[in-house]
């Protein structure tokens, strides 16, 4: 048999071949390929365009449209096939749609995932959403939001994975991991620093300095570039003065040069249309050369390129090149992702494996569920219920299937959804245990009347019951895109509800809801035990009746520090030193004169229902090269009569540098399960490399001299062992060490 090279690097003989066999003969197909294209078809390629009423799908058999987005059932994407088919080319189509945390399947949010600090489970919930969705005829995810936050008043970090570079690094790898494997290209978002828009504000601007840049918000793209990532999404903000999606220095020196980026970058949804209001201009063809001569390759939702780009190279204001430079690196990506075996779409073929999914897809969620939720508070020993009768279950958000669903709902369906008042009343009945639900004010967001029969139902119901089940926190308008807050308190409604619940002599335990912290100061000592369900998805209300009746052990861990007030934001655990630290004798030092300048929770902080001593941290070695790696050890033992899974943290602080290091940074972090009465050595390996920073010219070095090395259950870990660091280490940009990526230099990259 003649195999042709195509079909070799289609996967036939994959395995034997160089990949850079297959490179060049992407290449040599993109080249035949761009010689049959007319300028018009061209621009299609770098063009996106999403479903709307009365779509136009006359672009699309012209091929001047040459992607689309959101036709995400199989019925609706035939249509879009149906009419790509009279296209002359026949050029594959990416087929983009936000797959946040899920398709028909959804699991706890990004920051939930982020929480259960399991870079494995996040990448089988990544790769299963993927399966869904590419079931059903997308082959592309707006995703991972890699975006790192320090300002929870930020509605999008529940998309993201929390404060933390290394945690949040690591996650992006495996989240573009999964995806991949699930059969979709992905888009880490959005470039560049869009979590740190002022006062929390969508959309806002940045203003950073390039070391805290590089040091920060980089990592996570360049773990997710180097897992795969195939294209990169443009942010909306500007960027020292400059928006993103017409700033080259962001887009092609950062990007491209020191991050060696070679695929796709995507503009936000109007972005370039946007620019106007940014201020750059009010002509569409000086933004779509502001935008496109910064390093936009393909646009979102609009048309500026289409339309202006033939008058634009025309006039010699954009090089022929530099457009076939991007319509190739949109050609290569669809060759290497193999989208001509993908044009496909049908319902009944994606029904059935949906279907054939589901077992798996539900055990996922609610495992998912069961490591996601984190135990604020269980005073007491509240939790898990036992010698329970009766449950009041309060609050509307627990029968209230939307709210489950979080911000980003895709394609799942609201039938599907299990309420946290199905999941506990169905657990409860197996113990024999009644459980009546109250509504009591609903989500409770304004003022309420305690005086209104259903409020009032609620009390005389919590009177009557064992223990008071309420569930308060965000409904899912209150988190992601646009939904920015002034004021993370639980709501008065809840408040007076929690208060008149507390009042009646119940023990109370609080399920919260929500896409972030949710301040409970108000209520603080009101509680016996809270527990964070986030938005929990399609299945995960399952995991916190599991956790409630200690069919499960909690052992989520923070991914964000969770404030006392909203007034301290921005806040993380790795903020840089003081010359005045703060103490409470002295009023000229670093705090407020009106709240504990300390959070209520700290990052990675988490209770179990066990009890666990921690001792250590031990080093392998007490002086290392900056080459080396360097093992912590610290012994966990379980003291307590239930099962438990702790994850060690590892942190470290450079006592004396150059530049002034952060009080600490999580390097290392490890999860070990121990059943009641069980320790063990838990061993966290940190490479010396990871210990660096970038100085202004955008260089990585590392400095020898001391390093403290915490280790502990949280971010307030206090026990420590010194190690002394002795080599320096001066590496180029992209020669920066990735977080959890085996190789630390990545110079070899091309
Ligand atoms: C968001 C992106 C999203 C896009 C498409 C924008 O408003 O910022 O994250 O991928 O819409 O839905």
């Amino acid at each position: 048999m003649r195999l042709s090279w195509s079909a070799a690097c289609a996967g036939l003989i994959m395995a034997v071949l160089a990949p850079q066999v297959c490179a060049d003969e992407i290449d040599r197909r993109v080249d035949a390929l761009m010689h049959r294209m007319t300028l018009a078809e061209k621009l299609g390629q770098i063009s996106l365009s999403s479903i709307a009423k009365d779509y136009d799908y006359g672009p699309l058999e012209r091929g001047t449209v040459g992607n689309v987005m959101n036709f995400g059932t199989p019925e609706k994407f035939q249509v879009v096939l149906d009419h790509w088919r009279k296209s002359r080319l026949r050029i594959p189509l990416l087929h983009g749609i936000d797959i946040i945390y899920g398709f028909r399947t959804l699991f706890a949010v990004p920051i939930a995932q982020a929480a259960t600090f399991d870079l494995g489970l996040n990448a089988a919930v990544a790769e299963m959403a993927g399966r869904e969705s590419s079931s059903a005829g997308s082959n592309w995810t707006f995703a991972p939001m890699v975006d790192l936050s320090r300002d929870s008043r930020w509605g999008r970090v529940v998309e993201g994975a929390g404060e933390d570079v290394h945690l949040a690094a690591c996650l992006a790898g495996a989240r573009v991991r999964g995806f991949r494997k699930g059969g979709l290209v992905v888009a880490p978002k959005h470039f560049v620093a869009y979590g740190f828009g002022q006062g929390g504000r969508d959309y806002d601007a940045v203003e950073m300095g390039e070391p805290f840049l590089r040091d920060h918000v980089l990592p996570p793209f360049r773990a997710a570039i180097a897992a795969g990532a195939e294209t990169v999404m443009s942010a909306f903000n500007a960027f020292n003065g400059v928006p993103a999606t017409a700033n080259p220095h962001l887009l092609k020196k950062i990007l491209r040069h020191d991050m060696h980026f070679e695929g796709v970058v995507v503009s936000d949804w109007g972005a370039i249309d946007q620019l106007r209001n940014h201020g750059l201009s009010a002509d569409p063809l000086a933004l779509t050369v502001r935008s496109f001569g910064a390093g936009v390759d393909m646009e979102m939702a609009s048309t500026f390129f289409a339309t202006n780009l033939p008058t634009a190279l025309a006039r010699g204001l954009i090089d022929m090149k530099a457009v076939d430079v991007a319509v190739r690196r949109v050609l290569r990506l669809k060759f290497a992702a193999k989208l001509e075996t993908r044009m496909v779409a049908d319902q009944a073929l994606s029904d059935a494996t949906l279907a054939r999914l589901a077992p798996s897809a539900r055990a996922l969620a609610v495992e998912v569920g069961r490591r996601s939720m984190v135990l604020l508070e269980n005073r007491n020993d509240r939790l898990p219920l036992a010698g329970v009768g009766r449950i009041a279950l309060v609050g509307g958000l627990a029968d209230s299937p939307r709210d489950h669903m979080g911000p980003h709902p895709a394609l799942s369906r609201i039938d599907d959804i299990v309420t946290l008042r199905k999941a506990i009343t169905e657990r409860a009945a197996t113990e024999g245990v009644a459980v009546d639900w109250f509504a009591a004010c609903g989500a409770c967001r304004g003022a309420v009347d305690p005086q209104d029969p259903a409020f009032q139902a609620a009390v005389r119901g919590a009177e009557a019951a064992d223990v008071v089940v309420a569930v308060v926190g965000e409904s899912h308008e209150e988190s992601g895109e646009g939904a920015s807050r002034s004021d993370l308190a639980l709501s008065p409604g809840q408040t007076a509800l929690v208060h008149a619940l507390a009042k009646t002599g119940k023990p109370v335990v609080l399920l919260v809801t929500g896409g972030r912290p949710v301040l409970l100061e108000a209520v603080m000592g009101e509680f016996d035990a809270a527990l964070m369900v986030w938005f929990p998805g399609t299945y995960g209300a399952i995991a916190a009746a599991d956790i409630l009746f200690g069919d499960a052990a909690p052992s989520a861990r923070l991914p964000m520090t969770w404030p006392r007030s909203t007034g301290q934001l921005p806040m993380s655990y790795d903020r840089l030193p003081t010359g005045r630290p703060a103490s409470v004798d002295d009023k000229w030092t670093n705090k407020y004169i009106d709240v504990d300048p300390s959070p209520r929770y700290p990052f990675g902080y988490g209770l179990s229902t066990s009890r666990t001593l921690f001792s250590g941290p031990r080093l392998d070695r007490s002086r290392a090269r900056a080459d080396q790696t360097v093992t912590v050890t610290v012994h966990v033992a379980n003291a307590g009569s239930r099962a438990v899974r702790e994850t060690v943290q590892v942190y470290v602080h450079q006592m004396v540098a150059s530049r002034s290091r952060p009080v600490r940074q999580l390097k290392g972090f490890a999860s070990v399960d121990l059943a009641p009465g069980e320790a063990r050595d838990v061993a966290v390996p940190i490479r010396v490399l990871d210990l660096g920073f970038h100085d202004d010219d955008g260089n990585y070095v590392v400095e020898p001299g001391i390093f403290r090395v915490f280790a502990g259950r949280d971010s307030d870990a206090a026990d420590f062992t010194d190690l002394a660091v002795t080599t320096a280490a001066r590496l180029p940009p992209w020669q920066a060490p990735i977080p959890c990526l085996d190789t630390p230099a990545r110079a070899a990259r091309r």
